[in-house]
């Protein structure tokens, strides 16, 4: 039908109102058919532009070749009433078939948008703490409960604060180059070296600040030892150290007996043996009743417990009052003050509390161990 607009009424061959009638629904019908081809944005505006376009739209043809042209005033007013309602109705739905479109484009998008709430997660791996990293943790919080400060140091030293501070003298077998990283320094510069344990942090805590002291210093030191089972040439200590005008060997022995009890367990049972350390006076090494046979000596098949060796203890680590000798190097009051101090082997105390035999998974990486310590 839409091609009989390209001809004028005359050539149609119309001639009254009731001729122009037919025509006019048969074009309605069409538009009817093409409204259902418009079903996105590009295909609404083919179908738009052929009824309403402005050169070769139908309406256009019918204003042209059916209005305009139109042989009798009768058929002129005819076709024009015509057109007017065949307007009105084509620009009505033109417009509704948009807002359709439009709507079902945004249901579209809603429905691509939509997150399935049923489907699983991603699941990302959570790594966990490693178990030095655990103890440390531990240690720290029970020394902050005590009213401990943390600090912590340069790992790179002078023989100063590694030994001579610490009244660590030349001859002492701990400077020997088998024990001890000594970094390569340009000629005439001073010597440097790795720290071979944290007490270094005694001296620079205390150069730094007036006594009463009490801190831990947790980090990682250095020697010279071959990987086996129990070393390692870097490992972890903590440092301890309190300084006050009126602490006693009580005082100390409390300290660490609780430090002990919270560490291992309220059964757990400390004891303290001679033993030297330059920068300690008198000094001691620590003993807890074992963990693994509780202090018996002989396991639950009655056999002796290989852990302690059948004594019912087992070695911690070492520990003393401070020598005053050390308060002269940081121009402490020697005769006024009193203090003790203890070196922690994190490493040995993770091994022993989680029954761990071999050092050298600490530092191995191997998920499947650091995974049992989340
Ligand atoms: N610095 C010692 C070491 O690494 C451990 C130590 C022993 C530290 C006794 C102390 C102490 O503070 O009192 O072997």
């Amino acid at each position: 039908m839409k091609e009989k607009t390209t001809q004028t009424l005359g050539a149609l061959g119309v001639r009254s109102a009731e001729q122009l009638a037919p025509l006019i629904a048969g074009l309605r019908e069409e538009f009817e058919r093409d409204t259902t081809t418009a079903r996105d944005d590009v295909s609404w505006k083919a179908f738009r532009d052929a009824w309403l376009g402005r050169k070769s739209g139908v309406l256009a043809a019918i204003t042209e070749n059916w209005l305009k042209a139109a042989p009798t005033p009768d058929l002129k007013r005819a076709a024009g009433q015509a057109l007017n309602e065949l307007r009105a109705q084509v620009e009505a739905a033109i417009e509704e078939r948009r807002r359709a479109i439009e709507a079902g484009a945004e249901e579209a998008s809603l429905a691509s948008e939509r997150v399935d709430l049923t489907l699983p997660g991603v699941m990302r791996p959570v790594g966990s703490r490693h178990p030095i990293r655990q103890t440390f943790d531990d240690i720290e919080r029970i020394f902050l409960s005590m009213g401990y400060q943390v600090v912590s140091g340069p790992e790179i030293e002078t023989p100063y604060y590694n030994f001579e501070a610490l009244n660590i003298p030349e001859h002492h077998p701990a400077r020997d180059n088998m024990d001890t990283f000594y970094m390569e320094t340009p000629p005439g510069a001073e010597t440097r070296l790795l720290r071979t344990h944290t007490s270094p942090m005694q001296i620079r805590t205390m150069e730094k600040q007036k006594p009463p002291v009490r801190i831990i210093v947790p980090g990682k030191v250095y020697r010279r030892d071959n990987p086996d089972a129990t070393h390692s040439f870097a490992f972890h200590q903590i440092e301890g150290l309190a300084v006050d005008v009126d602490l006693t060997f009580c005082d100390f022995a409390g300290t660490i007996d609780y430090f002990i009890r919270q560490f291992f367990g309220p059964g757990t049972k400390s004891r303290f043996r001679p033993s030297y350390f330059p920068f300690t006076e008198p000094s001691v090494e620590f003993d807890a009743s074992c963990i693994f046979c509780g202090g018996s000596g002989v396991t639950g098949a009655g056999l002796t417990c290989s852990k302690c060796k059948g004594s019912g203890w087992i070695e911690l680590f070492g520990a003393g009052m401070v020598n005053p000798a050390v308060y002269h190097f940081v121009k402490y009051d020697a005769a006024k003050l009193n203090g003790f101090a203890f070196g922690l082997g994190v490493d040995r105390l993770t091994m022993l509390k989680y029954g761990i035999d071999d050092m050298q998974v600490f530092f191995q990486n191997d998920v499947r161990f650091l995974r049992q310590f989340s």
